[in-house]
């Protein structure tokens, strides 16, 4: 079911701002999806997208081997906003001519507006040229028949171009990146002046369409979720549970993993705030056998997840008639977009393997079509608790993996009471929010220290905290001294155990944030 009325369909010539654009668009509160460069003709009418995005791309649109679109694109009576390499392509194939600059463009550049309607609506033209930002080697040298200039820059004549009588506009820069000031303006422009979209896409109006598909696809039939406590599977028990009530039972595996109060905190929310059915397994002691005398990362990492399965398999197992898995499965994991290597175009898809496969069960994934900051505002919208939304990512593996060396209760219980230091602080400073991840991590070493007279010999924990935006790359925050000070002596004096705390200064490559 499409629960869309309006949408932007961007198509991916592999570049790598396109999930950018999308996020523009939906900041303008337009429903849009990302699909690859030459998704069939057929599929494209059958969403009646309202506008489409051709997106840049690193090929030439003269190379043998360059993606294309379908020339019946330009036949759909669509408007049409090329971007960069998206409006090279739609210039050749509508017979303009593109080739090599003499010079090439990277970074910001001015552009003077020499036509202030279409996407330039409210601009000037007698204006001190407006910033934006480009990143090409071609250029369009001959327009296509009917086509007209709307800007130029020092080095592209034909900075943007428009269509005198159909609705096709092309930019040579880049409207997504926020080094181009008037990215946005123009497109706000294409999305509403062009296109015609109203804002429709709001997380209350994405709650109630989503609670609609939910109960269309599920009828009266049962629906089991694995609830990890973390945004995203909090989000879409909440989401799920608005939808079918009682139908519902989410399943809380407790590894004996989880930081200080975690557990607790999430099944109080649930229970006593939502009313969701929950079942609370205490896996504590299993996991703690499997994990007995391992120290290897990879053999902790696999035991903890076989275990998973394991144990969630058998707990679902009681529900006979459960004939779906909802998951939190995020749009970042969906997007079929494209990518090169080499000269090759490959097509790089995300399946999100694991349970259902293993449980034949019919997936419901509500936040599909959804970015994290996306997921974190339905959150809000159901009721969530800020403290939920907001909470820093912490991974499946639980404290193991910041364990270095065997993992056994008592180390558990160090590095837990350091953390929670940790957090505290973070939070305290105000700088938790703005802190990618900030943790505690427990060394598999002593050192000699001495408190009052005594000579000690005890762990290690070192604190790591970092800033990122999609934990791809991440590079080691620089909190205050003072803050470091504070979390240090309070660990040293409060946790027993610990005579030394240091601070992680590796960034993302090539240490990683966690540390195994
Ligand atoms: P690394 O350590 O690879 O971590 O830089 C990147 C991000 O992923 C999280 N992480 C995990 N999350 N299961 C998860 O759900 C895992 O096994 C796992 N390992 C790492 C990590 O916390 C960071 O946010």
């Amino acid at each position: 079911m499409d629960i869309h009325s309006e949408k932007i369909l961007i198509l991916d010539f592999g570049s790598q701002t396109t999930q950018l654009i999308a996020r523009r668009v939906r900041e303008q509160k337009v429903y849009c999806e990302i699909h690859p460069f030459n998704l069939a003709i057929d599929k494209i009418k059958a969403m009646a997208p309202n506008g489409i995005i051709l997106s840049g791309g690193p090929k030439s649109v003269y190379d043998a081997d360059a993606p294309k679109s379908d020339p019946a694109l330009f036949e759909l009576d669509i408007p049409i906003l090329g971007i960069c390499y998206g409006a090279q392509l739609m210039t050749m194939q509508l017979g303009g001519l593109v080739e090599k600059a003499a010079k090439r463009e990277f970074g910001k550049a001015d552009l003077e507006v020499k036509y202030t309607a279409g996407v330039f609506a409210g601009m000037e033209t007698d204006h001190p040229e407006y910033q934006v930002w480009m990143s090409h080697g071609d250029r369009v040298e001959k327009l296509a028949p009917g086509f007209l200039v709307s800007a130029i820059s020092e080095h592209s004549p034909n900075a943007a171009i428009r269509h005198e009588s159909k609705p096709f506009v092309g930019v040579q820069f880049h409207p997504e990146v926020v080094h181009t000031i008037i990215g946005n303006d123009v497109l706000r422009n294409f999305i509403f002046g062009m296109c015609g979209c109203q804002s429709q896409w709001t997380m209350h109006s994405f709650v109630e369409s989503a609670v609609k598909a939910i109960q269309k696809k599920v009828g009266d039939g049962r629906v089991i979720c694995a609830l990890s406590g973390g945004v995203d599977s909090s989000v879409v028990a909440a989401l799920v549970h608005k939808a079918i009530g009682d139908q519902l039972t989410c399943i809380y595996v407790n590894n004996g993993l989880m930081r200080t109060g975690e557990t607790e905190s999430v099944l109080r929310f649930f229970k006593e705030k939502t009313g969701l059915n929950v079942i609370h397994v205490d896996a504590c002691d299993y996991f703690l056998q499997e994990l007995d005398g391992i120290s290897d990362p990879e053999t902790k990492r696999k035991r903890i997840g076989y275990g998973f399965i394991k144990i969630f398999e058998e707990e679902a197992g009681k529900f006979g008639d459960a004939k779906f898995l909802a998951q939190g499965t995020l749009y970042p994991d969906v997007i079929e977009s494209i990518s090169f290597v080499g000269d090759t175009v490959i097509k790089s898809h995300h399946n999100v393997g694991g349970l259902p496969e293993v449980m034949k069960l019919d997936l419901i994934e509500p936040l599909r079509e959804l970015f994290k900051d996306e997921v974190r505002n339905v959150g809000l919208e159901l009721g969530l608790p800020e403290e939920a939304i907001y909470r820093q990512p912490f991974p499946g593996p639980g404290l193991a993996i910041r364990i270095l060396g065997e993992v056994s209760s008592e180390r558990l219980e160090i590095l837990r009471a350091a953390d929670v230091i940790v957090l505290e602080e973070m939070k305290k400073s105000g700088l938790y929010r703005k802190t990618w991840q900030s943790f505690a991590v427990l060394l598999p070493i002593q050192t000699v220290g001495v408190m009052g007279d005594e000579r000690t010999y005890e762990h290690v924990v070192a604190i790591r905290a970092v800033d990122s935006l999609d934990a791809m790359t991440a590079d080691w925050s620089r909190l205050p001294y003072d803050l470091l000070g504070r979390i240090s002596n309070r660990i040293i004096n409060e946790v027993r155990g610990v005579n030394r705390v240091v601070y992680d200064i590796s960034s993302k490559p090539p240490s990683t944030i966690e540390w195994e």
